[in-house]
């Protein structure tokens, strides 16, 4: 397949600097452009908890990066990583619970640490810093290939519904569902976008119009509840999703909403495909029942900016994510190529 041109992107939510990470707070955004400057490991830790990094493999990287401002700050003040660096991993591990690549990168980042036993502290740390940086390129570039691989599934014309932010924002760079997109279009194919908004936190509303608009790729929002209206009317010819963690029967778990448009779809004949690099399967876990799913806090449902919407003593249910079993996934898009609902066992051969 040959390769799309990707336009240079107007959008980078993270970045390795002067050994500092500075993270677009995407928690300000689409009011404010304001980037945190994180020297240390506990505000990279701090930053995903609140989600001003989020995505699943944007969370991965951010925690790579928090390693190696934990073994500076080790280092700095004259400590022993051997004993210290353990509850650094452990602060960034108990972030958040549902995206896999958090694990995976964190995983990678202490076989790179492990490997270099008791040598010299600060070649320690350019390992790490080494690794972490291999981690960044590496996530790019595996959401170009699975843009380019996505990109031959859609026609010219198409509207994509999508939720959440799957783009360029929740990853190094281009996004996961939103590569396939931009991939088409740098095929000159003219593709348009409808973005639920992602209630609780509005992801869509807030971060998946900022930036298509950049890009001047047509978007339109919507409500969460519009999804089945616009897919009644065929205003939408395809759902993509991306995904915090694929299990190793293809059952997909993604932000909340996601299993009700793959329902949907089923219900409309649209196709529901996932998009997600190899760092969000998981064949360690069967399926996708077992994956765990983060509960965030009620208030993040009874109000919005510290508004109450609803009345007070109100319950309130707040899963960040849910699960759509393999059988309503019409294909897995991934930068090893597309497995294609009854053929998950090539999940197991890709890796
Ligand atoms: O809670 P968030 O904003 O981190 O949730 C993000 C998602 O659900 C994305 O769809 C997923 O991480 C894939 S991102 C390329």
């Amino acid at each position: 397949m040959g390769k799309a041109e990707f336009p240079v992107l107007q959008v980078s939510a993270l970045r390795w600097e002067n050994g500092s990470l500075v993270l677009l707070d995407q928690t300000r955004l689409p009011e404010e452009e304001v980037y945190l400057v994180c020297g240390e490991h506990r505000q990279v830790a701090a930053a995903i908890r609140r989600l001003a990094v989020r995505g699943a493999p944007a969370i991965g990287v951010a925690a790579a990066f928090g390693v190696v401002l934990g073994a500076q700050e080790i280092l700095a003040r004259g400590g022993d990583l051997q004993t210290e660096l353990p509850a650094v991993f452990q602060e960034l591990r108990s972030t958040r619970p549902t995206a896999v690549n958090l694990f995976w990168a964190l995983d990678r980042m202490a076989r790179v640490w492990q490997a270099q036993g008791r040598k010299e502290p600060a070649a320690t740390v350019s390992a790490l810093e080494a690794e972490a940086s291999r981690l960044f390129r590496e996530d790019a570039e595996s959401n170009r290939r699975l843009g380019e691989f996505g990109a031959a599934l859609l026609a010219n014309g198409m509207n994509i519904l999508t939720i959440c932010n799957a783009g360029a924002l929740a990853t190094v760079a281009y996004g996961t569902a939103l590569a396939v997109v931009r991939a088409a279009v740098a095929r000159g194919k003219k593709i348009a976008v409808t973005a639920c908004e992602t209630r609780p936190l509005l992801q869509g509303a807030r971060l998946t119009t900022w930036e298509l608009l950049r890009e001047r790729i047509p978007v339109t929002l919507i409500t969460d509840s519009m999804a089945g209206f616009v897919m009644q009317r065929g205003l939408v010819q395809a759902v993509i999703t991306g995904a915090d963690r694929v299990a190793a029967n293809g059952d997909v778990v993604n932000k909340i909403g996601t299993y009700t448009l793959a329902v949907l779809a089923r219900q409309h004949g649209l196709p529901f495909y996932v998009a997600a690099p190899f760092s969000t399967v998981d064949l360690a876990i069967p399926e996708g029942s077992r994956i765990p799913i983060e509960e965030r806090a009620e208030d993040e449902v009874i109000c919005w900016q510290g508004r109450r919407l609803a009345p007070t003593g109100v319950k309130a249910l707040n899963p960040a994510f849910d699960f759509t079993p393999a059988r309503l996934v019409t294909a897995l898009i991934t930068d090893r190529g597309i497995v294609r609902n009854g053929e998950w066992e090539k999940l197991q051969q890709l890796a």
